[in-house]
């Protein structure tokens, strides 16, 4: 099964325009459907990003099997290696990416976390709602234009997947000038300069039938490695990292570096006003661009990754060394040691109180939805539900009720939790049984415990989401993945006497101005933290047609806690067509394996 791509929509005006005006490389609003005219096939696109250059086609094969880890351990890889190939591009050139499976009788689809998809909402890779899922020895083609720049990463949608190892970089460079905080550093070496942070498990969490929910991971990996990544800089100068959380269980991750300060610049791919502290704390999925200077005395020094939440207790290390410094010492000397941290205050920042670099537009009407997060005692029977695909964490798996029998309680929004749909509810809504749909703010029409949550949003109507972590049952925080948008992250708050909240209580803070919003310049995200017994108040104006999902990614390995934001869109036929169908989920052939 092979896709074809016919047609691409890509940005207009981009590659012929010969004036040298900088707003000329900005990205325009509209989409214009036409044939990619990008010659070069060039495999390496890791390049400096010029100006007055076509952008190019970025070629990549990647094959998902499982193998050995250096130490030994199974782990599902990208061509042999996890983390997989990084993919460095530029801005507005086409990434095309050949996913071929070879996991035997598993599925998998390939997620580009913070690629916004503009024109190509098929290639989101969420399975059953943007495209069908890839089965085993099949292959399907993304392709999909570098349509902002900034520090992306790319995993398997599925959390079980990605635990394993299917996860990478992936970068989208601009021209140097156009960087708005360009003055603020020397060098911006992403392929050298990135820190991917992943998690190991004890064992494979593909290959286990039974509850995951127990398996805790037993190591943090910096690029693969618990402690060998080199950061090498030369004194004086200073330096761009870019900082990814690519673990898919809810943990946040303090980064610090032995004597330095960290000034952030980006989060999630996009500019914020620069905010200079000794740590940062970064959610799953998230993504940060720090500042560091060599302006310390020549040497080694230890970066910290120390695992917080369900990596309490794990820590990883990389080291930040000056040229010509022998660093054989630093490996003999107890690493730990954090003797001459020279800072002795720390200050952590998380992103979601930055300021973005621009002010955002004021509107004057929203509309505004309530999601109530909270665990729930579930009530399943055998019969409840027809599971042929079940969930992103549970790839092509039976549905075992047994296990949700022993859990004690489950997460849920708006008391429910997500249902996959028995068809592409992008590609062929009509297909999808309506019994199975419930909308946003109507869930109580569907008895079922689980439904295909839909959330319609106009064109051009400001959305606003309250996502309300009640904790009436539970003492967790956790991390939501918006696809295919940015979000204005305009309040995170929570409640100064740490009780459960509820939508009743939340109405009265609003009315009584208790809940303040940063609607000046709120960061934008697509990634962020829901506190407990807090809230966190999104907005964005739906402008890309297309299913785009709002997920927690570190909620539960059992069932999805999600929803789909559905913006108004038709595909064309011919893209359509080109589109492989579904095959058919057999879970019997599973048990037999
Ligand atoms: C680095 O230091 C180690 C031990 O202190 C020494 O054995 C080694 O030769 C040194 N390497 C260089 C390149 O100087
Ligand atoms: C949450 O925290 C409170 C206060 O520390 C504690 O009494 C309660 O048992 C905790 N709840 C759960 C589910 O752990």
């Amino acid at each position: 099964m092979r896709l074809l791509i016919l047609s691409l929509f890509i940005i207009a005006n981009v590659s012929n325009n010969s004036k040298a005006s900088l707003e000329s490389f900005l990205p325009s609003n509209d989409n214009i459907f036409l044939t990619d005219t990008t010659k070069s096939s060039d495999k390496s696109c890791n390049r400096p990003c010029k100006f007055n250059v076509k952008p190019r086609r970025c070629h990549y094969d990647f094959e998902i099997s499982p193998a050995f880890g250096e130490d030994e351990r199974p782990a599902l890889t990208v061509n042999g290696q996890t983390p997989g190939p990084s993919i460095h591009v530029c801005l507005h050139d086409i990434i095309v990416v050949k996913v071929k499976n070879k996991i035997p009788s598993q599925d998998i689809t390939m997620h580009w976390h913070g690629i916004e998809q503009k024109g190509t909402p098929y290639m989101d890779g969420v399975p059953m709602i943007t495209q069908c899922p890839i089965s085993y020895g099949s292959v399907y083609e993304y392709a999909f234009a570098a349509s902002a720049p900034g520090t992306f990463f790319y995993h398997s949608d599925s959390v079980l997947h990605q635990s394993d190892g299917v996860y990478g970089a992936l970068i989208v460079e601009q021209p140097q000038p156009l960087e708005p905080h360009a003055a603020l550093y020397d060098y911006d070496r992403s392929d050298e300069h990135t820190l991917l942070i992943g998690a190991r498990f004890p064992e494979l969490l593909t290959a286990k039938l039974e509850d995951t929910n127990q398996i805790r991971p037993d190591g943090i990996l910096i690029n693969g490695h618990e402690v060998s990544t080199k950061i090498f800089v030369i004194p004086g100068y200073g330096y761009r990292l870019r900082l990814v959380n690519a673990i898919a269980l809810e943990c946040p991750l303090v980064i610090h570096v032995y004597r330095h300060v960290m000034t952030v610049i980006a989060t999630d791919g996009k500019s914020v006003q620069p905010a200079t502290a000794t740590a940062v704390k970064l959610y799953p999925g998230e993504r940060m661009d720090v500042v560091i200077r060599a302006d310390q005395q020549t040497g080694g020094y230890w970066i910290d990754v120390t695992g917080e939440g369900d990596c309490e207790g794990l820590k990883a290390q990389a080291m930040l060394l000056y040229s010509g410094f022998n660093y054989t010492s630093m490996l003999t000397e107890e690493p730990n040691a954090d003797t001459d941290s020279g800072l002795e205050t720390r200050d952590t920042i998380s992103s979601q109180h930055l300021q973005s670099h621009r002010d955002v537009p004021s509107v004057s009407s929203v509309k505004s939805i309530y999601l109530g997060i909270d665990k729930t005692y579930p009530k399943f029977k055998d019969s409840d539900i027809d599971f042929r695909y079940i969930s992103d964490a549970v790839p092509k798996k039976p549905f075992i009720p047994a296990v949700l029998s022993s859990l004690d309680n489950v997460l849920q929004i708006n008391g429910k939790n997500f249902l996959y749909p028995n068809a592409p509810y992008l590609l062929k809504p009509r297909d999808v049984r309506p019994d199975t749909v419930c909308l946003v703010g109507e869930e109580k029409s569907n008895k079922q415990p689980q439904c295909l949550m839909v959330l319609n949003a106009k064109l051009n109507e400001v959305v606003e989401l309250v996502l309300a972590n009640e904790g009436l049952r539970h003492n967790d925080s956790y991390t939501f993945h918006m696809h295919g948008y940015g979000l204005q992250v305009v309040t995170t708050w929570r409640s100064p006497d740490n009780k459960p909240i509820n939508r009743a209580e939340v109405q009265r803070l609003e009315r009584d101005g208790k809940i303040t919003r940063n609607l000046k310049n709120p960061p934008v995200k697509d990634t962020f933290m829901v506190p407990n017994k807090g809230l966190t108040v999104v907005r964005f104006t739906p402008t890309v047609g297309g299913s785009w999902l709002l997920e927690c990614r570190s909620c539960s390995f059992s069932l999805p806690v999600a929803i789909i934001i559905s913006v108004p869109l038709s595909i064309p036929k011919l893209v359509l067509d080109s589109l492989p169908s579904c095959g058919n989920y057999r879970p019997a052939d599973v048990l037999l394996n």
